[in-house]
Protein backbone atom coordinates (compact mmCIF):
# COMPACT_ATOMS: atom_id res chain seq x y z
CA UNK A 1 0.00 0.00 0.00
CA UNK A 2 2.93 2.66 0.33
CA UNK A 3 3.17 2.97 -3.19
CA UNK A 4 -0.19 4.19 -3.99
CA UNK A 5 0.49 6.93 -1.18
CA UNK A 6 1.73 10.18 -2.68
CA UNK A 7 4.97 11.65 -1.78
CA UNK A 8 4.24 14.89 -2.50
CA UNK A 9 1.24 14.58 0.22
CA UNK A 10 2.66 13.21 3.01
CA UNK A 11 1.34 15.11 6.33
CA UNK A 12 4.41 16.75 8.08
CA UNK A 13 2.72 15.45 11.03
CA UNK A 14 0.52 12.99 12.53
CA UNK A 15 -1.33 12.24 15.99
CA UNK A 16 -2.64 8.96 17.40
CA UNK A 17 -4.72 8.26 20.01
CA UNK A 18 -3.75 4.94 20.74
CA UNK A 19 -7.38 3.50 22.17
CA UNK A 20 -8.69 0.17 23.15
CA UNK A 21 -5.88 -1.86 24.27
CA UNK A 22 -8.43 -3.08 27.29
CA UNK A 23 -11.34 -4.09 25.12
CA UNK A 24 -9.12 -5.78 22.67
CA UNK A 25 -7.69 -8.03 26.00
CA UNK A 26 -11.60 -8.43 27.39
CA UNK A 27 -12.23 -9.82 24.13
CA UNK A 28 -8.86 -12.47 24.74
CA UNK A 29 -10.39 -12.94 27.89
CA UNK A 30 -6.93 -11.40 29.48
CA UNK A 31 -6.58 -8.60 31.87
CA UNK A 32 -6.01 -4.97 30.41
CA UNK A 33 -2.14 -4.63 31.07
CA UNK A 34 -1.87 -7.82 28.77
CA UNK A 35 -3.29 -5.54 25.90
CA UNK A 36 -0.73 -2.50 26.71
CA UNK A 37 1.69 -5.35 26.70
CA UNK A 38 0.53 -5.57 22.59
CA UNK A 39 0.48 -2.30 22.24
CA UNK A 40 4.06 -2.45 22.14
CA UNK A 41 4.37 -4.13 18.80
CA UNK A 42 2.09 -1.66 17.08
CA UNK A 43 4.03 1.26 18.37
CA UNK A 44 7.43 -0.51 16.55
CA UNK A 45 5.18 -0.68 13.72
CA UNK A 46 3.62 2.80 13.11
CA UNK A 47 7.46 4.61 14.12
CA UNK A 48 8.91 2.49 11.17
CA UNK A 49 6.12 2.98 9.25
CA UNK A 50 6.36 6.82 9.66
CA UNK A 51 9.96 6.36 9.15
CA UNK A 52 9.27 4.46 5.36
CA UNK A 53 6.94 6.70 4.48
CA UNK A 54 8.71 9.83 5.40
CA UNK A 55 6.62 11.64 7.89
CA UNK A 56 8.81 13.91 9.91
CA UNK A 57 6.59 14.25 13.12
CA UNK A 58 4.44 11.52 14.81
CA UNK A 59 2.63 12.10 18.92
CA UNK A 60 1.51 9.33 20.17
CA UNK A 61 -1.02 9.82 23.05
CA UNK A 62 0.37 7.28 25.49
CA UNK A 63 -1.15 8.72 28.70
CA UNK A 64 -3.48 11.46 29.98
CA UNK A 65 -3.50 13.53 32.83
CA UNK A 66 -6.88 11.77 33.27
CA UNK A 67 -5.73 7.88 33.33
CA UNK A 68 -3.92 8.96 36.66
CA UNK A 69 -7.55 7.35 37.92
CA UNK A 70 -7.21 4.84 36.56
CA UNK A 71 -6.90 1.49 38.78
CA UNK A 72 -3.52 1.67 40.97
CA UNK A 73 -2.20 -1.96 39.39
CA UNK A 74 -2.96 -0.58 35.84
CA UNK A 75 -1.24 2.86 36.37
CA UNK A 76 1.66 1.11 37.78
CA UNK A 77 2.19 -1.78 34.98
CA UNK A 78 1.97 1.06 32.44
CA UNK A 79 4.72 3.22 33.78
CA UNK A 80 6.54 -0.15 34.32
CA UNK A 81 5.67 -1.22 30.80
CA UNK A 82 7.11 2.87 29.74
CA UNK A 83 10.65 2.10 31.49
CA UNK A 84 11.17 -0.94 30.12
CA UNK A 85 10.23 -0.52 26.51
CA UNK A 86 11.83 2.49 26.35
CA UNK A 87 14.98 0.83 27.60
CA UNK A 88 14.22 -1.59 25.02
CA UNK A 89 13.79 0.41 22.20
CA UNK A 90 15.86 3.15 22.63
CA UNK A 91 18.75 1.60 20.11
CA UNK A 92 16.56 1.05 17.76
CA UNK A 93 14.86 4.25 17.81
CA UNK A 94 18.25 5.54 17.21
CA UNK A 95 19.13 3.10 14.47
CA UNK A 96 16.13 4.31 12.51
CA UNK A 97 17.14 7.96 13.00
CA UNK A 98 14.59 8.71 15.53
CA UNK A 99 14.27 11.58 17.63
CA UNK A 100 12.17 11.21 20.78
CA UNK A 101 10.69 14.23 23.08
CA UNK A 102 8.16 14.24 25.49
CA UNK A 103 5.15 16.18 26.24
CA UNK A 104 3.17 16.50 29.10
CA UNK A 105 3.08 17.09 32.84
CA UNK A 106 6.22 15.39 33.45
CA UNK A 107 6.84 16.31 37.04
CA UNK A 108 3.80 13.77 37.97
CA UNK A 109 5.83 10.88 36.47
CA UNK A 110 7.51 8.64 38.66
CA UNK A 111 11.62 9.30 38.74
CA UNK A 112 12.40 6.14 37.19
CA UNK A 113 10.40 7.02 34.18
CA UNK A 114 11.72 10.39 34.15
CA UNK A 115 15.60 9.20 34.06
CA UNK A 116 14.90 6.67 31.46
CA UNK A 117 13.13 9.30 29.23
CA UNK A 118 16.11 12.23 29.64
CA UNK A 119 18.43 9.09 28.89
CA UNK A 120 16.50 8.01 25.96
CA UNK A 121 16.12 11.48 24.50
CA UNK A 122 19.87 12.39 24.88
CA UNK A 123 20.82 9.20 23.32
CA UNK A 124 18.59 10.23 20.30
CA UNK A 125 19.03 13.86 20.43
CA UNK A 126 21.33 14.01 16.80
CA UNK A 127 18.55 12.47 14.67
CA UNK A 128 16.47 13.64 12.27
CA UNK A 129 15.01 11.21 10.06
CA UNK A 130 11.58 11.51 12.46
CA UNK A 131 10.33 13.22 15.80
CA UNK A 132 8.76 10.65 17.97
CA UNK A 133 6.30 12.91 20.42
CA UNK A 134 5.39 10.68 23.24
CA UNK A 135 2.30 12.65 25.23
CA UNK A 136 2.65 11.05 28.56
CA UNK A 137 0.35 12.61 31.72
CA UNK A 138 -0.70 14.77 28.71
CA UNK A 139 -3.51 17.17 29.22
CA UNK A 140 -4.77 20.13 26.19
CA UNK A 141 -6.29 22.01 28.88
CA UNK A 142 -3.27 21.65 31.39
CA UNK A 143 -0.70 22.76 28.70
CA UNK A 144 -3.20 25.76 27.57
CA UNK A 145 -3.35 27.33 31.20
CA UNK A 146 0.26 26.44 31.25
CA UNK A 147 1.17 28.85 28.31
CA UNK A 148 -1.28 31.27 28.99
CA UNK A 149 0.20 31.83 32.55
CA UNK A 150 3.80 32.16 31.29
CA UNK A 151 2.40 34.59 28.47
CA UNK A 152 0.80 36.30 31.40
CA UNK A 153 3.79 36.21 33.14
CA UNK A 154 5.96 37.99 30.21
CA UNK A 155 3.47 40.91 30.09
CA UNK A 156 3.70 41.32 33.66
CA UNK A 157 7.16 41.55 33.28
CA UNK A 158 6.87 43.64 30.36
CA UNK A 159 8.63 42.04 27.66
CA UNK A 160 5.74 42.55 25.30
CA UNK A 161 2.45 44.33 25.81
CA UNK A 162 -1.03 42.22 25.45
CA UNK A 163 -1.43 43.30 21.88
CA UNK A 164 1.52 41.44 20.67
CA UNK A 165 0.05 38.34 22.02
CA UNK A 166 -0.51 36.88 18.92
CA UNK A 167 -1.32 33.12 17.62
CA UNK A 168 2.40 32.85 16.99
CA UNK A 169 3.06 33.74 20.56
CA UNK A 170 0.67 30.90 21.78
CA UNK A 171 2.00 28.28 19.81
CA UNK A 172 5.52 28.68 20.92
CA UNK A 173 3.98 28.69 24.36
CA UNK A 174 2.38 25.07 24.17
CA UNK A 175 4.62 22.13 24.62
CA UNK A 176 4.54 21.50 21.07
CA UNK A 177 6.50 24.61 19.64
CA UNK A 178 9.19 22.44 18.14
CA UNK A 179 6.60 21.31 15.68
CA UNK A 180 4.12 21.83 12.88
CA UNK A 181 0.51 21.19 14.09
CA UNK A 182 -0.81 17.70 13.23
CA UNK A 183 -2.01 17.24 9.78
CA UNK A 184 -3.95 13.92 10.55
CA UNK A 185 -5.26 12.59 13.69
CA UNK A 186 -5.97 9.22 13.97
CA UNK A 187 -8.02 7.49 17.00
CA UNK A 188 -8.26 3.49 17.17
CA UNK A 189 -10.79 1.69 18.62
CA UNK A 190 -13.91 2.91 17.35
CA UNK A 191 -14.70 6.24 20.07
CA UNK A 192 -15.23 9.52 18.50
CA UNK A 193 -13.95 12.04 21.00
CA UNK A 194 -10.65 13.80 21.18
CA UNK A 195 -10.22 13.27 25.16
CA UNK A 196 -8.55 16.07 26.23
CA UNK A 197 -5.39 15.70 23.34
CA UNK A 198 -3.94 18.37 21.63
CA UNK A 199 -7.03 20.87 21.20
CA UNK A 200 -5.41 24.04 20.28
CA UNK A 201 -2.80 22.08 17.63
CA UNK A 202 -5.81 19.91 16.01
CA UNK A 203 -7.80 23.14 14.64
CA UNK A 204 -7.46 22.44 11.17
CA UNK A 205 -6.75 18.60 11.09
CA UNK A 206 -8.41 16.02 8.93
CA UNK A 207 -9.60 13.27 11.73
CA UNK A 208 -9.65 9.59 11.20
CA UNK A 209 -11.44 6.91 12.86
CA UNK A 210 -11.25 3.33 12.76
CA UNK A 211 -12.75 0.48 14.61
CA UNK A 212 -9.31 -1.23 14.64
CA UNK A 213 -8.33 -1.95 18.19
CA UNK A 214 -4.68 -0.35 19.10
CA UNK A 215 -2.75 -3.69 19.59
CA UNK A 216 -3.95 -4.74 15.64
CA UNK A 217 -2.87 -1.43 14.24
CA UNK A 218 -0.28 -2.05 11.77
CA UNK A 219 1.69 0.09 8.63
CA UNK A 220 -0.84 -1.36 6.67
CA UNK A 221 -3.39 0.18 9.17
CA UNK A 222 -1.38 3.71 8.79
CA UNK A 223 -1.17 4.05 4.91
CA UNK A 224 -4.64 3.15 4.68
CA UNK A 225 -5.29 6.10 6.76
CA UNK A 226 -2.53 8.62 4.96
CA UNK A 227 -4.60 7.52 1.79
CA UNK A 228 -8.06 8.64 3.30
CA UNK A 229 -6.22 12.09 4.29
CA UNK A 230 -4.92 12.44 0.82
CA UNK A 231 -8.46 12.33 -0.67
CA UNK A 232 -9.69 14.66 1.55
CA UNK A 233 -9.78 18.07 0.47
CA UNK A 234 -8.05 20.57 2.52
CA UNK A 235 -9.55 23.96 2.19
CA UNK A 236 -9.59 26.02 5.24
CA UNK A 237 -12.02 28.05 4.64
CA UNK A 238 -12.00 28.69 1.01
CA UNK A 239 -14.39 27.28 -1.63
CA UNK A 240 -13.19 24.30 -3.69
CA UNK A 241 -12.42 26.93 -7.15
CA UNK A 242 -10.16 28.95 -5.14
CA UNK A 243 -7.75 26.17 -4.36
CA UNK A 244 -6.62 25.28 -7.86
C1 LIG B 1 -5.48 2.98 25.45
O1 LIG B 1 -6.26 1.84 25.64
C2 LIG B 1 -4.25 3.01 26.31
C3 LIG B 1 -4.29 3.99 27.38
C4 LIG B 1 -5.24 4.84 27.64
C5 LIG B 1 -3.12 4.01 28.27
P1 LIG B 1 -7.34 1.78 26.79
O2 LIG B 1 -6.66 1.25 28.02
O3 LIG B 1 -8.04 3.05 26.94
O4 LIG B 1 -8.32 0.65 26.22
P2 LIG B 1 -9.90 0.66 26.31
O5 LIG B 1 -10.38 1.95 25.75
O6 LIG B 1 -10.27 0.49 27.74
O7 LIG B 1 -10.32 -0.51 25.46
C1 LIG C 1 -7.24 8.60 25.77
O1 LIG C 1 -7.79 7.35 25.88
C2 LIG C 1 -5.88 8.62 26.34
C3 LIG C 1 -4.88 7.78 25.68
C4 LIG C 1 -5.05 7.07 24.59
C5 LIG C 1 -3.61 7.76 26.30
P1 LIG C 1 -8.84 6.97 27.02
O2 LIG C 1 -9.29 5.59 26.73
O3 LIG C 1 -8.26 7.23 28.35
O4 LIG C 1 -9.98 8.03 26.75
P2 LIG C 1 -11.49 8.08 27.26
O5 LIG C 1 -11.45 8.10 28.74
O6 LIG C 1 -12.19 6.85 26.74
O7 LIG C 1 -12.04 9.31 26.65
MG1 LIG D 1 -9.72 3.84 26.09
Amino acid sequence: MLELINKEKIPKHIAIIMDGNGRWAKERGKDRLFGHQHGVLSVREVVEGCVEAGVKNLTLYAFSTENWNRPENEVQGLMELLVTTIRKEAETLSKNGVRLYVIGDLESLPQACRNELDEAMSLTAGNTNLNLILALSYSAKWEIIEATKKIAACVKNGDFPIEAITDEIFKQNLTTANFPDPELMIRTSGEHRISNFLLYQLAYAELYFTHTHWPDFRKENLYEAILNYQNRERRFGKISEQLI
